[in-house]
């Protein structure tokens, strides 16, 4: 098949059409930090019914070996599986930096990442200038920015950055303040300094910080820098993924939502919440 000119590099690998409409999304993160991709998919996708597993006994994978990750991903990615959903959204991007081409090869059903969408908004948002990113360290030192962004655009330049206490502060809910800010300001002054013309927030607990993010941008650059949420551009990347194949929801109603957590549902609860932006039905505990 050829793809559609504006089809994801994606969408264009994906095994044929041979799925059930109204089985239901598999979304999967290391944590709780995909579940920013889940809001912005039940916004833009909202009949559709999503299964989010958060290994969260196993959170951080972004400090973790190439091997491990892979091993992870399978693992969560196999679970949701055996579930019958129709196709798997990586909310993470460490798995989709690292992780992503093996699933292709060894799952047979589609599966989306979050840092191609990321690479394009960012594209889209640098107007031709450089694209920041600020990521996990293994997001950043496997080159899957450059090389998706080197895919779209002849001319950008990425400037990565980093970033890995990001992710523990949203993890802890510290999402403004001297902490946030300091630390925001420290990973971005490089990024700033060397010229980026926006920020891609390429982890999924980023957008969290966002607001930080966002001022202390501004602040470095002297003047506003956008400051590009991955999660939005998943969305809509699955969004016409779905589109494209015919394979969106008809439901009427508005899509389910059902959680799971690899280690207990307490602290994942206390969080979750503030990252989906809508009240939390039960979370179940699974082993994988
Ligand atoms: N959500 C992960 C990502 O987008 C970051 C958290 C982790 O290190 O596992 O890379």
């Amino acid at each position: 098949m050829v793809a559609p000119p504006h089809a994801s590099s994606a969408s264009a690998q994906q095994p044929p059409s041979r799925l059930d409409r109204e089985a239901p999304l598999g979304v999967f993160d290391s944590g709780l930090g995909g579940l920013t991709v889940v809001r912005a998919l039940r916004a833009r996708c909202p009949s559709e019914d999503i299964i989010y597993l958060g290994d969260t006994a196993r959170v951080p994978y972004g400090t973790r070996s190439g091997e491990t990750v892979v091993r992870y991903a399978l693992g969560c990615a196999r679970m949701l599986l055996g579930r019958g959903v129709k196709a798997i959204v990586v909310a993470c991007n460490t798995v989709s930096a690292v992780a992503l081409e093996m699933m292709r090869v060894e799952l047979d059903l589609p599966v989306l990442g979050v840092i191609v969408p990321g690479a394009r908004a960012g594209v889209a948002a640098a107007r031709g200038g450089a694209v920041g990113v600020l990521g996990t360290t293994g997001t950043i030192s496997s080159g899957a920015y450059p090389r998706a962004v080197a895919s779209l655009s002849t001319r950008a330049e990425v400037i990565g950055q980093a970033a890995p206490l990001l992710v523990s502060l949203a993890e802890e809910g510290w999402l403004e303040g001297e902490v946030p800010r300091l630390v925001s300001r420290r990973y971005l002054e490089p990024v700033i300094r060397a010229g980026a013309k926006c920020v891609v927030l390429g982890c999924t607990h980023y957008p969290l910080l966002q607001g930080v993010i966002e001022a202390e941008a501004a602040d470095l650059a002297g003047a506003p820098v956008p400051v590009v949420d991955s999660a939005r551009a998943t969305a809509e990347d699955v969004a016409n993924f779905l589109e494209e194949r015919d394979q969106g929801s008809r439901r009427t109603r508005r899509g389910s939502l059902e959680l799971l957590v690899t280690d207990l549902p307490k602290s994942f609860t206390a969080v979750a919440e503030r990252f989906l932006g809508e009240p939390l039905g039960d979370v179940r505990q699974v082993d994988l």
